[in-house]
């Protein structure tokens, strides 16, 4: 009978061999830096852990089989929001998608769909965070809660799009993104929401008039698929739906104003 020990081990730099539970096949998509075909790329990876990520596996294979694979990452636990990727057919956080939890066979890994991919798992977000800035960056706390604070009354029960990594899975997981490169996106949308949700005295008219354009919050198609991936349940979707609220809101009470004003000069 097998025994661990009896099983093939993989070294780890700092600390003893660690026993190897089974093999996976990874599956890349290799895309070149510049000119040059795509490609794909399969690798054995050994499994070295129940609780082994699709993240630990990319770097894995670039430390023992092939450097040259570009992997975006920082944190390894879910709050910088730089290794999102697609995992079969999934957009993703790579750093906390376990193996164990994939189906059975290949996992496939691609970069994230509908932003320019620099190379191989790398996309270029930039578009994102300069589309961020304008919206909302100047009126979103620069600072969190010090230890034992607590929030001014009525905030707790906002949904804080602050919790928004800016990870750009919205943005791959969006069908209208898919078609339309103008379209300003789930997450920038969701972030004009919560400028207008909670303005910090200032006004919110220039917010609404961003997103009130036919590449804005209209253009959405409700297809929910930007909340589905989102990984911290910033709830990009359902932000769209209040913003068309309140632009509707808006519009009532302009023509109920101008309707108000006229018949109260008598014409
Ligand atoms: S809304 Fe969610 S999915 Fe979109 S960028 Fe922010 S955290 Fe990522
Ligand atoms: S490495 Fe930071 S979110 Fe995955």
């Amino acid at each position: 009978m097998a025994t661990t020990l009896d099983r093939p081990t993989e070294a780890v730099p700092d600390g003893g061999p660690v026993p190897v539970t089974a093999t996976r096949t990874v599956r890349v998509v290799r895309t070149p830096r510049g000119e040059g075909p795509r490609r794909w790329q399969r690798v054995e990876v050994p499994v070295t852990s129940s609780r082994m990520t699709v993240l630990d596996a990319l770097t894995w294979i670039r430390s023992r089989v092939d450097p040259t694979l570009d992997v975006r990452h920082s944190c390894f636990h879910a709050s910088c929001g730089t290794c999102g990727m697609r995992v079969d057919g999934r957009d993703v956080l790579a750093c906390v998608t376990r193996l164990d939890d994939l189906p059975d066979g290949e996992v496939v890994v691609e970069p994230l769909r509908n932003q320019p991919v620099v190379s191989d798992l790398v996309v270029d977000i930039e578009a994102l965070y300069e589309a961020l800035e304008p919206m909302a960056v100047p009126l979103v706390r620069s600072s969190t809660l010090v230890a034992g604070g607590r929030p001014a009354e009525g905030v707790e029960a906002l949904g804080r799009f602050e919790d928004c990594i800016e990870c750009g899975l919205c943005i791959s997981a969006c069908p209208i993104e898919a078609t339309d490169a103008a379209y300003e996106g789930p997450a920038v949308l969701g972030a004009a929401w919560r400028v207008i949700e909670e303005p910090r005295g200032a006004d919110p008219g220039p917010a609404y008039e961003m997103v009130d354009g036919d590449q804005g919050a209209w253009r959405c198609h409700l297809a929910f698929e930007c909340s589905e991936a989102c990984p911290s349940e910033a709830g990009p979707g359902e932000r769209i739906l209040h913003l068309r609220r309140g632009l509707l809101r808006r519009r009532v009470a302009a023509i109920l104003g101008r309707r108000a004003t006229s018949e109260g000069s008598g014409r």
